[in-house]
């Protein structure tokens, strides 16, 4: 894509890093082979290079290989982590919790689940996104078999007490899933440490391939298989494994480690100069800037912005051309709905549809920033009102 214009929408998916194309290359045509089939030496050579980096995922994660089930990515793992951990603990219970601003990942296979008769509670956030503890442990029944709540959120980027949870729930025997799609490769991740049963990650939000991701499994966990077939993946996830895109996962999931912290203060800084260059914009009259998420628990280069008292269609329809951010997460923006999670922040539906998702690469500059800038304030006072 010929990149003519600011693209700030690195929550939705990220460009593939040259080192990682260069290193899944040779396992398209040359090392074709498959790594199941380890009697051959190609199925052999194959398997080592999927061994190697699962290995090379585990040691990100500070986990160990055999903990780590490759997948689709993190739709699928959420799906293997949600239904897997109800299926498994049915004679246990049916009562699963969850929070309203989860992606549609967790929601949609918690829904699932209750249509087919588990009860499921979903929990409101506070105003800026985090989920209150104390709402947790109240919801949490003697029935209650999964919590799960992102580590975080996708539009906002608010970042949740990961290890908190995991305690309270580790104290009750209840499983905890938590959906790190957003945070792997961009702030620490410590599963092990925080004692979280699952979590998911997803290759093409850390600059690796789209179609891969993983599920981190806490040592002796039982899971019932969503895909059954061959046996892959220690019997959790059947399917042939695909060599370049495992070793693409890898090798991205390394690279965004090398430089995650600096990256962060570098990112952090440029987002509140986003954020500053906002506030400075001459604003229509009626017009409020409502910043969304948490701004001390947050991802570093994500900012949500509402523009109240401006048509929000009108707004995107002006920015499109100037510059490629979301007004919410890519998927409420296919289906055209206001985001549930800025609703679930408190947002009117009008609100919600003129809110502005920035989300900075690892190469963003102040240069994007300006020019992000002048694209709103241009739009500002043709937006209308709504
Ligand atoms: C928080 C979160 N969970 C899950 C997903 C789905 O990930 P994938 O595209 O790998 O299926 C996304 C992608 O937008 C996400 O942001």
């Amino acid at each position: 894509m010929p990149q003519t214009i600011p693209y700030l929408d690195h929550n939705a998916t990220t460009p593939c890093d040259p080192q990682v194309v260069a290193a899944m290359a040779p396992y398209w045509s040359q090392q074709f082979a498959n790594p199941s089939q380890r009697g051959h030496r190609p199925g052999l050579a194959a398997a080592v290079a999927v061994d190697h980096a699962r290995q090379t995922v585990a040691d990100a994660l500070g986990v160990t290989p055999s903990q780590v089930i490759f997948t689709s990515g993190a739709t699928e793992a959420n799906n293997l982590a949600i239904k897997g951990i109800c299926e498994q603990r049915l004679p246990q219970g049916r009562h699963l919790v969850t929070v309203a601003t989860e992606h549609a990942a967790v929601l949609e296979p918690c829904r699932y689940l209750e249509r087919l008769g588990f009860t499921l509670t979903v929990l409101p956030v506070q105003p800026d996104g985090r989920l209150a503890l104390d709402a947790l442990a109240a919801a949490l029944r003697p029935d209650t078999v999964l919590v799960s709540v992102m580590a975080a959120n996708n539009e906002i980027g608010t970042l949740q007490d990961t290890a908190a949870i995991a305690a309270l729930c580790r104290q009750r025997g209840i499983a905890y899933h938590c959906d790190a799609a957003q945070a792997c490769g961009h702030v620490p991740l410590d599963p092990t440490g925080w004692g979280v049963d699952l979590l998911s990650l997803s290759g093409h939000k850390f600059y690796g391939p789209k179609g891969v991701g993983a599920l981190v499994a806490r040592p002796g966990l039982a899971l019932a298989p969503q895909l059954h077939g061959g046996g892959q993946e220690g019997g959790y996830r059947s399917g042939s494994l695909s060599p370049p895109l495992i070793v693409g996962l890898a090798k991205a999931l390394a690279l965004a480690l090398e430089d995650q912290q600096s990256r962060g203060q570098r990112l952090r800084v440029l987002r509140e100069k986003l954020w500053q260059g906002l506030n400075g914009l001459k604003l229509p009259a009626g017009v409020e800037l409502l910043r969304n998420g948490c701004p001390t628990h947050s991802l570093p280069h994500t900012l949500n912005v509402t523009v109240a008292g401006v048509d929000g269609a009108r707004l995107h329809s002006r920015l499109r051309r100037r510059v490629a951010l979301s007004s919410g997460s890519s998927c409420s923006s296919a289906s055209g709905k206001p985001s549930h999670v800025l609703r679930a922040l408190g947002r009117s539906p009008a609100e919600a549809a003129a809110s502005l998702r920035f989300g900075l690469g690892r190469g963003a500059t102040a240069a994007d920033i300006d020019q992000a800038l002048a694209a709103v304030q241009e739009a500002l006072p043709l937006a209308g009102v709504p």
